[in-house]
């Protein structure tokens, strides 16, 4: 079947779910797979992954490999779309390789705990889909357990997130009292009902319909008042669902239920069939004009957004994952970046999380796996043409700095090519101070200098310790005028280093060091994010 881009494009979301920890991604990615078919029963992700990995290639590869390829994006399809569900990493320590991801995302989910709200890590990651103004569903999940009144929830996304709240169900009570939610725009309720132990699957029950004999009749009679008089109250002084604002980033459709009780998953996922977005055009530098790559173009482009390298020290392969943006791929093509380095995508690695054969093509909003042995970076852009450049994935500013040595002294060298590998893999940053000294290092996590410590051993033999740096922050600089960057640059000589690219950074000694450097030098842009071209 010969299928055009856009029309692919157009039944493909593309999304990522975004929490606190604890608050039920997991479940709800489980869950979510179990609705859309992908997954038949609860916990059987994993038994199921043996049978499929003897059955194609990509998992045979992974299984090789030692990678965990097929966790990092998983493709479903259902009512007719194709769904691509990102993972994010879930610890907030990893919280760099989420940000990534969230550039690949077209939308978002952002999963609450009905108890807790929002909690720091949600702000951070709603912050991202901010500044790309990914739309954001809310998902107010555990509502099995007791939780917040609906209307403190609802009020606090409001004003710690700025955006417009838009109930699409109402839920009837909490915790033990919980009974189901009221469909605000068909009036009818979704009755909650308990798995029974050891059923798996959803609790689906019949939707009542307002003015009938069945409508809240299992439904005690403080529930039924609580509700009919808190949705009408919803009704009237909450916003009403609004496409283009949700698509903007304004307002936030909001949608109860129990991840783990199975209950308004569903329903979740029928929002965003009807109303996630499709991959967009985005902003490119084509031939150097500025213009925008839309989803239907022919020429086939995309972007790295993260690598994953083989845990396996013998192989230093990695893969790095694709995002499509435009045009129709087909396995064996050759994709370039704009540097003119060349990739032949023989063996791309698709992500389903179904019985699938490998699919040989691909449309905008999926993501492929293509393996390499190096040269290909967090942020590259990939094209048929090579002409493409993606506005790029940010590198942020890490949060923690610290000076690296290496024990044995002959193996410095060895040393800064471990820690440029890693830092093209995203692992950490490294900066090479201009007046010589010891590297640093930075990462966005504490947990990150464990993984680099570990990694480090395992895969380059080099035994490292970590130290203490007088540095608390760094910042990419930029100016306007190439004198006024060169004429900052050469009077903080001390405090001046370089990224893996060569890109000029300053090392403040303290956030309150950066703002008085920046007051005093107005010419000179400090950055926390570093687009990659
Ligand atoms: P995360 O990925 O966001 O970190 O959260 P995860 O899904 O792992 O869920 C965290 C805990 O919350 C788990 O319990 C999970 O079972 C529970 N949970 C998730 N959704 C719901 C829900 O709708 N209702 C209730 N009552 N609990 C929910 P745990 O005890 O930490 O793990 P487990 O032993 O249950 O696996």
């Amino acid at each position: 079947m010969s299928a055009d881009p856009a029309t692919e494009a157009a039944r493909r979301r593309t999304f990522a779910i975004i929490s606190h920890p604890d608050a039920g991604k997991t479940t709800l990615t489980e869950g979510l797979l179990l609705a859309g078919g992908a997954i038949h029963l609860a916990g059987e992700v994993a038994a199921r992954g043996q049978a499929r990995r003897t059955k194609s290639d990509w998992m045979k590869i992974e299984r090789e490999r030692g990678i965990s390829v097929s966790s990092s994006v998983m493709m479903f399809e259902h009512q007719g779309l194709v769904f691509n569900l990102l993972d994010t990493p879930g610890h907030e320590d990893f919280s760099e390789d989420t940000y990534r991801t969230l550039t690949a995302a077209d939308s978002a989910i952002m999963v609450l705990d009905a108890a807790k709200g929002i909690e720091p890590q949600t702000l951070k990651l709603f912050e991202v889909c901010r500044l790309r103004d990914i739309p954001i569903t809310t998902f107010i999940n555990k509502m099995d357990r007791e939780a917040l009144d609906p209307f403190e929830l609802l009020d606090e996304i409001h004003s710690k997130l700025a955006m417009d709240t838009a109930p699409m169900y109402w839920p009837a009570a909490s915790g033990q009292r919980f009974a189901g939610m009221l469909d605000l725009s068909t009036e009818e309720f979704v009755p909650f009902r308990r798995l029974e132990h050891g059923e798996e699957g959803f609790a689906v029950e019949d939707r009542q319909k307002r003015g009938t004999n069945s409508y809240l009749h299992n439904v005690t009679d403080d529930v039924r008042k609580e509700l009919e008089e808190t949705a009408e109250l919803a009704r009237e002084g909450l916003p009403k669902f609004d496409l283009t604002a949700f698509r903007e980033g304004h307002l936030t459709p909001v949608y109860f239920g129990s991840a783990l009780r199975r209950f308004g998953v569903l329903e979740l996922l029928a929002g965003l069939a009807a109303n996630a977005p499709p991959p967009r055009p985005l902003k490119a530098t084509v031939k150097g004009t500025e213009t925008e790559v839309a989803p239907g173009r022919a020429d086939v482009t995309g972007f790295i957004f993260k690598i994953q390298a083989n845990m396996d020290p013998k192989h230093r392969d990695r893969v790095g994952f694709f995002r499509i943006s435009s045009g129709k791929f087909q396995r064996g093509m050759t994709l370039k970046t704009a540097a003119g380095k060349g990739f032949n995508v023989h063996n791309p690695l698709m992500f389903m999380a179904q019985e699938r054969e490998i699919a040989d093509e691909a449309f905008p909003g999926d993501v492929i796996g293509i393996p390499s042995h190096g040269g290909l970076r967090v942020g590259d852009s990939l094209s048929q043409s090579g002409e493409v450049v993606f506005q790029g994935i940010p590198n942020f500013a890490p949060e923690i700095l610290k000076r690296v040595r290496v024990r044995d002294p002959l193996k410095q060298k060895h040393l800064r090519k471990a820690l440029e590998s890693l830092g093209e893999e995203g692992v950490t940053q490294v900066f090479k101070p201009v007046q010589g000294g010891d590297l640093v290092v930075g990462a966005v996590g504490a947990l990150q200098f464990d993984v680099l410590d570990e990694r480090m051993k395992a895969e380059y033999g080099l035994d490292v310790v970590f130290e203490t740096s007088p540095y608390q922050a760094a910042r990419w600089v930029s100016a306007d005028a190439r004198a006024d960057l060169d004429a900052f640059i050469d009077k903080s000589q001390s405090q001046m280093a370089e990224d893996v690219d060569g890109s000029p950074v300053y090392l403040g000694k303290s956030a309150w060091e950066i703002g008085y450097v920046q007051e005093k030098n107005p010419k000179v842009r400090f950055s926390d994010t570093k687009e990659r071209a």
